[in-house]
């Protein structure tokens, strides 16, 4: 369960100036786009690949300013690429693969990972850097601001893009990813750099910290200017700030920033479902923040100045480490999804920039991005409340299985029901304390080990029932509050053991 919160939507354009013949180029690679859709409407298949050349690190590279990073879950990012995208662990027995390509520059498989975490639970443990510099993410080591970050669930979030289901990664507070150190090839000590990512603009909070981009070789908060990532997010850390967010923002350490020197009322938010990202930092004078919907459109310029005035971020002092998902002192706590981003070295031209939002659209994802909508459904009891873990998504061993309020975004209220029985929810099992069978024992979450005390069996009269405890699922007294920590009694068919699995 997590806190209430709420994100506000809305989008007014500021500037709009880019220069005809790029936008021409736009319109173009749009509707060789939009014709590439059409005919795979017509034949009723969807488009089997990306058009050749046209992916954000050619585009890049072909402005001058190269990839040297390149994450995703979702597709390729140069069209010469066929490797791995990002590897999984299953929970069941620790085994790990790689998810790759549908075919070269194209899509992800996600029906390898679907076979291979069939029945259990897998993590999303390796990001694959698709440049040549093997600048790989990793769950990130603890920091001065934060305990160990664990690898997203990999089924948490399905969308699709160019009509093939893919998979984001759906960052909860605690997970997150790291480079191994400084990574090969970014910016350091005042360089250029520019970096985007596709990311939701629905599912976000105002925790600091969800960002990628260029961080500290080690997880800690070395000083103003250490930083340089793209974040995108509620949080206001400089006030004023215009409306409810969610903002594209500058995390260069020690600041989330909306443009100028931290507060810029003229940055009005992003709030659409998929939302392109992008920041650029001349590293000496200069920076610009952009946000545009990931689905249609074009990009908004929120800031292109200055850079702050505070001390320190005049030279950047970056140091050339990699995150996602947290902060540079591996600060985990705040939430949301990604699709896909790249770093890139020297400062990237506008036209660049466009011409890359114009691939994001083409690239045609679809779907919603606040929902965990992978094989899981809540379970919904007395009350109308749902069987929920103790603590923010954090779900450790022992934690307690509860009803509390249903809340769309809350991942431990999701449940996979294997054919094994289990029912699972963020990597762990509904499971019985001490695989107890007496009238009264709690239930709580633990590691998937397939005792009998994780069997459950959805009964005709909406118990959930426990085979070898001959008992079932049961809120005592039948109480309905937050928190009602819930137990195994005897079958009774009461409304304190009516629990649907949805
Ligand atoms: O700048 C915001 C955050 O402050 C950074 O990401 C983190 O390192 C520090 O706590």
């Amino acid at each position: 369960m997590r806190e209430d919160r709420s994100v506000a939507a809305r989008t007014v354009p500021r500037f709009t100036g880019r220069p005809q013949p790029l936008r021409l180029r736009r319109l173009l690679l749009s509707a060789v786009a939009a014709l590439g859709l059409v005919i795979g409407a017509l034949v009723g298949l969807p488009a089997a690949s990306q058009a050749a050349g046209s992916l954000p690190c050619d585009i890049y590279s072909a402005a001058g300013t190269p990839c040297v990073a390149a994450h995703s879950t979702t597709r390729a990012l140069l069209s010469s690429y066929n490797g791995p995208l990002y590897q999984v662990t299953r929970a069941s027995d620790g085994a790990r693969t790689d998810i790759g390509l549908l075919s070269q520059g194209g899509y992800a498989d996600a029906a390898a990972q679907d076979t291979f975490c069939a029945d259990t639970t897998c993590a999303i443990t390796k990001v694959y850097d698709q440049t040549s510099r093997h600048n790989d993410l990793y769950p990130g080591p603890a920091g001065t601001a934060g305990a160990a970050d664990r690898g997203a669930d990999a089924a948490e979030l399905s969308v699709t893009a160019g009509g093939h289901k893919v998979y984001g990664i759906w960052i909860s507070p605690g997970v997150g990813y790291r480079s191994d150190g400084a990574a090969s090839g970014t910016a350091v000590n005042g360089q250029a750099e520019g970096a985007y990512m596709v990311a939701s603009g629905t599912h976000v909070g105002s925790d600091c910290c969800f960002d990628y981009g260029n961080a500290e070789s080690t997880p800690a908060d070395t000083g103003n200017g250490h930083m340089d990532a793209v974040s995108i997010a509620t949080t206001c850390y400089f006030a004023p700030c215009t409306g409810s967010g969610p903002w594209v923002e500058a995390d260069m350490e020690n600041g989330m920033f909306q443009g100028d020197n931290g507060s810029n009322t003229a940055n009005t938010g992003n709030s659409s479902t998929y939302v392109t990202a992008m920041l650029k930092n001349n590293g000496q004078t200069t920076y610009a923040l952009k946000g545009g919907d990931a689905q249609t459109g074009g990009l908004r310029t929120q800031w292109d100045g200055a850079l702050p005035t505070r001390n320190g971020y005049r030279p950047m002092q970056q140091e050339g480490g990699i995150i996602l998902g947290t902060g540079g002192d591996n600060s985990n706590r705040n939430m949301g999804t990604f699709f896909e981003g790249v770093m890139v070295s020297g400062y990237p031209t506008d036209a660049a920039e466009d011409a890359v939002q114009a691939n994001v659209v083409a690239a045609g994802y679809s779907g919603q991005t606040n929902v965990p909508n992978g094989p899981q459904g809540t379970i919904t009891g007395p009350g109308g409340q749902c069987v929920d873990v103790a603590a923010d998504d954090t779900g450790v061993n022992g934690a307690a299985v509860q009803l509390w309020n249903c809340q769309s975004y809350a991942e431990d209220q999701y449940w996979t029901h294997h054919s094994n029985g289990s029912l699972s929810t963020i990597g762990r099992c509904l499971d019985i304390e001490g695989n107890g069978t007496a009238n009264g024992t709690l239930v709580e979450l633990w590691d998937c080990n397939g005792v009998g005390g994780q069997v459950w069996q959805q009964r005709s009269d909406g118990s959930l029932f426990n085979p070898q405890s001959g008992r079932c699922l049961d809120s005592p007294d039948g109480a309905t509050a937050n928190g009602t920590h819930l137990r195994i009694w005897d079958c009774n068919g009461a409304a304190a053991q009516k629990f649907t699995l949805n």
